[in-house]
């Protein structure tokens, strides 16, 4: 039915309209619902961006305090979860966890599965806030062998996750209000970036009215790619790798340009940005106060900068518009922190959790859905004979 064009990885075609989230990638803006990411960044928390996201308006000061209230009230997870969580290979990674544990909600609470229930939807959005921190926490812990730690409802959002997360059963512990401040401004810049790839797959899978759960597990795996989220922990494995190696930094970049065994300079380049990343700059900044205040010197944040040095001033970047994306910065930060470069990515995902429910209700409420089903242009083999086994 009519032409059908062929755009491999969809370079110019639009799968929706949506209210969301704005981007002017050759500006280098990016907004949520209206109001800019260094706005939100530096003045906003999570989970009232999360609110924003979800809801299209910032809550008043009693609506978000039942909002973060009921997200409290479901952070715990369920012992037979915790089981379950509990029989994957310690040393597998973290993403495949975190997925196989997200699409395993939807076994534990069926009451929240109706795609079409509002109510029901509005309990699988705040299921899913509070439990993948949990989870994300538990990823951490489990990794080093080490149980998992009860929410504290007395606490943040992002000061009880770092608890849960590095904290000693029965010893307390206090959380640098500087890493708070920055771990919360990560999560701020990765809530949403519209219709990228874990988003668009979150879609999808929705658009076929499979529930909340399944469609964001989906994200997970879509988002644990290396040239997706899964570069944030291959920024530091190169960067490891220069550092570890007789390879300096000109060399390494020389291999880059070469398009040497398809190496590229991970955390550069973006689809929509032909400009520097808004949100890398705010990383980046993020980066120099975590390590001055955690006393870290970080000779891979050397590195880092000048590879960057590099880039901004060469002609191969220069001319293909490569800058800086979000995950250029971001592992230096959570290494600092404390977090292993497996767990990176599962950060990625925490904070990407708000866009993902955010679009896929959007999209469970527009009238123009579609189950998502794309065409092809067939260039197989005609029709031909079938020829049995003994005559081939
Ligand atoms: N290093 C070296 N060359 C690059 C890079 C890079 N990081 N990124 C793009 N190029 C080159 C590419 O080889 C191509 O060159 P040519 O015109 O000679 O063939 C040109 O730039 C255009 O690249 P593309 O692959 O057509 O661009 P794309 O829009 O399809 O890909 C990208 C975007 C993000 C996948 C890509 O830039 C990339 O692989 N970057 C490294 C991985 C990365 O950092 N991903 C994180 C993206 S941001 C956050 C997120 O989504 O998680």
């Amino acid at each position: 039915t009519g032409m059908v064009t062929v755009d491999p990885g969809f370079t110019n075609t639009a799968s929706c309209s949506s209210d969301i989230t704005y981007i002017d990638g050759d500006a280098g803006i990016l907004r949520y619902r209206g109001y800019s990411i260094d706005q939100l960044a530096s003045g906003s928390n999570f989970l009232e961006v999360a609110y924003l996201l979800i809801h299209g308006e910032l809550p008043d000061s009693a609506t978000l305090d039942a909002f973060v209230d009921r997200v409290n009230r479901h952070t715990f997870v369920h012992e037979d979860f915790r089981t379950f969580m509990g029989t994957f290979p310690r040393d597998g990674h973290p993403m495949a966890v975190l997925a196989s544990g997200i699409n395993a909600l939807s076994t534990f609470y069926p009451e929240s599965l109706d795609p079409h229930d509002p109510e029901t939807v509005e309990l699988a959005t705040v299921l899913l806030l509070a439990k993948t921190r949990t989870i994300t926490s538990y990823l951490h812990r489990r990794r080093a062998g080490e149980p998992l730690l009860y929410p504290d409802y007395s606490r943040g959002y992002v000061d009880d996750f770092l608890r849960m997360t590095f904290a000693r059963p029965y010893m307390e512990y206090q959380a640098d209000p500087v890493v708070v401040d920055a771990l919360d401004k990560l999560l701020i810049l990765h809530a949403d970036h519209e219709q990228n790839c874990s988003t668009s797959t979150v879609r999808m899978v929705g658009s076929s009215n499979a529930n909340l759960y399944a469609s964001v597990a989906a994200g997970v795996n879509a988002l644990s790619g290396p040239l997706h989220g899964g570069a944030n922990e291959s920024v530091l494995t190169m960067l490891q790798q220069i550092q570890g190696s007789d390879v300096d930094v000109d060399s390494f970049m020389t291999k880059v340009k070469n398009k040497e065994d398809g190496v590229r300079l991970m955390g550069f380049g973006h689809r929509v940005y032909k400009n520097y990343d808004p949100r890398a700059a705010i990383v980046k900044e993020s980066a120099h106060a975590v390590l001055e205040s955690l006393g870290k010197n970080d000779q891979l944040l050397d590195i880092a900068m000048g590879l960057e040095e590099i880039a901004l001033n060469d002609d191969y970047f220069i001319e293909r518009k490569l800058y800086p994306n979000v995950d250029f910065y971001t592992g230096l930060i959570y290494k600092a922190m404390g977090f292993a470069p497996a767990m990176f990515t599962p950060l990625f995902a925490l904070g990407r959790m708000p866009g993902w429910i955010a679009q896929w209700r959007e999209m469970q409420n527009d009238p123009e859905t579609k189950i998502g089903r794309p065409r092809q242009i067939y260039t197989g083999a005609t029709e031909r004979d079938y020829v049995p086994l003994d005559q081939r």
